[in-house]
């Protein structure tokens, strides 16, 4: 089951707001769309948005009638710009539509065959999404021993991929392999991706595990029950800070007091090396009805002020390692990041 795909000149996305309940899908025909599947989450987690701002260029490519090949880049300029900012965090989308781009720039080709190689790049995005998951999975696996108990922050299974998922693919590949292992399940307020999505997930896979609270985690941490704290990021720093889901900062900070090693694990697409801290990360700042209500039911009186940051920054000093489809990166982070992405090059 992959999360999003193009065929046919359609995208079929899962619509990620129905778990979980019900098993949607969505037909998706125009980048427009696609914008706003981005925006209102229909479809989350950072490489799963960056593959959906891919096909929504390939899907302005499919559409647009430029007659040259000038006019094609600059109308594919302007799509990339729009399916960027819709969520300014997560650098993949970034990522994503600059590599299509780049790509098109470099072809001395007519628009006929432009549109082909937007539409070859954007299925390379996605195909290439589930290989180095997989990859990134055995990585994060091999640091998960039998008996561990792991906290897990947000969703980073399949559903925030095209498939397998970052940190939560490592956990079903330590399960797959045998280990026997628990996952605590922060519920991941305000959006719930936690107990809607991964509990969902997990449970799809058979891993053991138990949905918390968010503000159990300390509790866990404390006495000695988490043995480990595992997180996607959704933009890395060229120093390894990590903007993750709000309240991974808290959780690698009370971690780190209790000596439980924490882990972040992203494709390097993840990684903006143009960044040199996590204090130029942009954050985004969400409705307030995401925190004002639950579920479509208010819980706070009416003209409460609000505040709705999506991401927090976990400084690397914080981090025991960062897992990218290269391979461990350990401290220090700013000379290691800087390796493993020249061999990326
Ligand atoms: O706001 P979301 O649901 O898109 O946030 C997702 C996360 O924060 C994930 O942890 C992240 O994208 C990294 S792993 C896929």
């Amino acid at each position: 089951m992959r999360t999003l795909e193009l065929r046919d000149g359609v995208v079929r996305m899962i619509d990620q707001r129905k778990l979980p309940h019900k098993v949607v899908y969505v037909e998706i025909r125009d980048y427009e769309t696609i914008g706003r599947s981005i925006k209102e989450m229909w479809v989350r987690g950072a490489p799963a948005i960056g593959a959906a701002a891919g096909f929504g260029m390939a899907l302005a490519a499919m559409q647009s009638d430029a007659a040259t090949r000038d006019a094609f880049i600059a109308e594919l300029e302007r799509v990339g710009k729009e399916l960027y900012a819709t969520r300014p965090t997560a650098v993949n989308l970034g990522w994503a539509t600059s590599r299509i781009l780049n790509k098109v720039r470099a072809a001395n080709v007519a628009v006929r065959d432009l549109r082909e190689l937007v539409i070859a790049e954007a299925q390379a995005i996605a195909e290439e999404d589930v290989a180095l998951n997989q990859r990134m999975a055995e990585f994060g696996a091999s640091l998960i021993n039998d008996g561990d108990t792991i906290l897990h922050h947000c969703n980073t299974g399949p559903l925030a991929a095209v498939d397998v998922g970052t940190a939560l693919g490592c956990i079903i590949q330590a399960h797959r392999q045998g280990k026997k292992i628990h996952v605590l399940v922060d519920e991941t307020r305000p959006r719930l991706q936690g107990a809607r999505l991964t509990a969902w997930e997990l449970m799809q896979y058979g891993v053991p595990m138990t949905l918390i609270a968010d503000n159990a985690a300390g509790h866990y941490l404390y006495r000695g029950i988490a043995t480990k704290v595992f997180y996607g990021a959704d933009r890395v720093a060229a120093n390894g800070d990590v903007a993750n889901k709000i309240g991974s900062y808290k959780l690698a900070v009370v971690a780190r007091e209790n000596n439980v090693p924490v882990y972040s694990v992203m494709p390097t697409s993840t990684i903006d090396m143009s960044l040199a801290s996590g204090l130029e990360i942009p954050i985004e700042e969400r409705g307030e009805e995401e925190v004002t209500t639950i579920d479509g039911v208010r819980v706070a009186p009416e003209g409460v002020r609000v505040g709705n940051p999506a991401f927090d920054v976990t400084p690397n000093k914080y981090l025991t390692a960062i897992v990218t489809e290269r391979g461990i990166v350990y401290p220090p982070f700013e000379e290691n990041l800087l390796r493993v992405m020249d061999d990326a090059e």
